[in-house]
């Protein structure tokens, strides 16, 4: 009993995921159902034109059997040929526009909407692989949606018409149809979930190897000096004949799906030509009548066979659909901005615990940090120090314990995404954008000017090389700070947060790559004329000289402070 139970539930399951990925389609169509009934309209234009040419013909043809020739119809044949070819080179240029807005107007939302996700959800995610969804995934939902939708209405409105002409002039035809309409649709039914199962492997699979690539493709200096040219080609292969069985058997269902309904649909067409020519032979209808039947089996076949790939379609856009959903629906970090701007800030950590997932990186960690204090935080690598400015930073959430912040006024707010307005930070590694050197350092300060700016650099011990370079600010940096020195963009991240100007800077391994004399320097500078509360992540020893008090991380998750002077 138990396992019905299980599966009906599991069913129900999958079904609700099916209907949430249908909700959100439509919910994503909504904004644009007027430009979408404008592709209708066009649309239903031409089929009406269509018609206009069916019902023409019967006329010509019967005046030509009697020997005569009706221009009339002919004028209205011509004219419906000439407005549909009109209308669908309009609706091609429409579809384009259409695509183009809807496509890249759903891209930057959802690409909003991760961009404000928690980051502990969204970094479990590989970039590659929301690119994927973004692109890709996001073109499969437009293209999808937009011939989708109104060629649905479009097929809807064209049988029920094609029904109507043919229920008027042959009952017994229309009755045929009717029976046999639905057995498409049933087929395409039945192998609903195996399709859908193949898309779901195939677009995972395409997730994984473009996240190779961009990673490749980012680290390819770790490529050559590891020699991994080989192995990568191999990697590529394997994916490759992976997917192939994939996309092979994928295809093969889907041409097995057309050609069901083609054979269905030709039945369809033989039968009503066999049963027009017995009617004719009979004298029961005109040859023009005959050509009205056709006419109107071969539209609705050709419109029933363009549904053999409008149905894997909807099953590609589904699949995208939850693709798209699971990372839209990462929880957001919802918060607005504080409009204050607070010029001095006291930490206080009251018994804080913290685990990625089991093993815990800080346990019970007590400690207060005042205006002006300059903290040194020392620990073995890995000791959780980068976890610790985490906390801070309201990246990660305390499993027990709070992180407060008090402004100068005692307000106190337990840390949240608004409280990065106190932070000034150089993270770890490098951090700099493509772009160039001025563009990473208005990251810092918007509308920062051009004093501003060096001023910045200056004590950063960065004016004198920027200086030295051809094009100063406007330098163009690559991917990672590519055509500056480990050491050069490091002093432009430290610049950045400068810029920033926030009552607390937090330089988590800022100068590792520097000399010791530029190091000191920058320090120097900072630590005197800076006027703020600085925490310095360090592994060496002799910064430690800066600094009034000591956060020391030991590898068992204990912290301690003390002060130093
Ligand atoms: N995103 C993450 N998910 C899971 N575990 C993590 C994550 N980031 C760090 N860790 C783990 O947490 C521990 C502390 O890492 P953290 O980066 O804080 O160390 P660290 O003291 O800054 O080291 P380092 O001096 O090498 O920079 C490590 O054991 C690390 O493996
Ligand atoms: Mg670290």
């Amino acid at each position: 009993m138990n396992k019905y139970l299980e599966r009906i539930k599991r069913l129900y399951n999958k079904r609700d995921v099916a209907y949430a990925s249908m909700f959100w389609l439509l919910s994503q169509a909504a904004p644009y159902k007027k430009q979408l009934l404008v592709k209708l309209g066009i649309n239903s234009i031409s089929l009406f034109m269509g018609f206009v040419s069916t019902i023409a013909g019967k006329y010509i043809v019967d005046a030509t059997t009697s020997g005569s020739l009706n221009w009339l119809y002919i004028t209205y044949m011509a004219s419906a040929s000439l407005f549909t070819i009109l209308f669908s080179a309009g609706s091609n240029i429409f579809s384009a526009y259409l695509t183009e807005k809807f496509e890249f107007g759903m891209r930057c939302n959802i690409f909003d909407q991760v961009q404000r996700s928690i980051w502990s959800d969204l970094s479990k995610y590989h970039s590659g692989d929301i690119v994927t969804r973004l692109t890709s995934d996001v073109a499969n939902i437009s293209s999808g949606l937009i011939s989708i939708i109104p060629s649905t209405i479009t097929l809807g409105i064209r049988l029920a018409v094609s029904f109507c002409i043919l229920l008027y002039f042959d009952p017994w035809l229309a009755l045929f149809a009717l029976f046999i309409a639905p057995i498409g649709a049933i087929c395409a039914l039945l192998y609903r979930r195996k399709y859908s199962n193949y898309q779901i492997h195939l677009r995972e699979s395409e997730s994984a190897y473009r996240s190779f690539m961009q990673e490749t493709m980012s680290n390819v200096a770790v490529v050559k000096t590891f020699q991994q040219e080989d192995a990568n080609n191999e990697y590529l292969r394997q994916i490759r004949n992976d997917r192939m069985g994939l996309v092979m058997r994928s295809s093969r269902l889907s041409a097995l799906m057309s050609s069901v309904m083609s054979i269905i649909y030709r039945t369809g067409y033989v039968v009503a030509f066999c049963w027009s020519a017995y009617r004719i032979s009979q004298g029961q209808i005109t040859y023009g009548t005959m050509t009205i039947f056709l006419s109107l089996v071969s539209q609705v076949q050709s419109s029933v066979s363009s549904l053999g790939s409008i149905i894997p379609q909807i099953y590609r856009m589904l699949v995208s659909a939850r693709r798209i959903t699971s990372i839209a629906d990462i929880k957001n970090e919802n918060y607005t901005e504080a409009d204050d701007s607070p010029t001095q800030v006291t930490i206080q950590m009251s018994d804080v615990s913290f685990a990625y997932g089991k093993s815990n990186v800080l346990e019970h960690v007590t400690l207060q940090v005042d205006p002006g204090d300059i903290v040194g935080v020392v620990g073995p690598s890995g000791a959780g120090k980068t976890t610790l400015t985490r906390l801070l930073l309201s990246l990660v959430k305390p499993d027990a314990g709070s992180v407060e912040y008090i402004n100068e006024c005692g307000d106190c707010e337990e840390a949240c995404p608004a409280s990065r307005r106190f932070i000034s930070y150089v993270p770890q590694g490098n951090t700099l954008l493509s772009g160039t050197i001025e563009t990473n350092l208005r990251i810092g300060k918007k509308d920062a000017t051009e004093e501003e700016l060096w001023a910045a650099l200056r004590m950063a011990a960065a004016e004198k090389f920027i200086q030295k370079t051809e094009n100063g600010l406007q330098t163009h940096l690559s991917e990672k700070a590519g055509g500056l020195s480990e050491g050069q963009a490091q002093r432009i991240a430290i610049a950045r947060a400068l810029l920033r100007n926030k009552p607390l800077l937090i330089l988590d391994e800022a100068t590792s790559a520097l000399d010791e004399d530029t190091e000191a320097q920058i320090l120097e500078s900072i630590t005197k004329s800076y006027g703020k509360t600085i925490i310095i992540i360090t592994h060496r020893k002799s910064m430690l000289r800066y600094c009034n008090k000591i956060i020391e991380i030991s590898e068992n998750a204990i912290v301690n402070m003390r002060p130093l002077k």
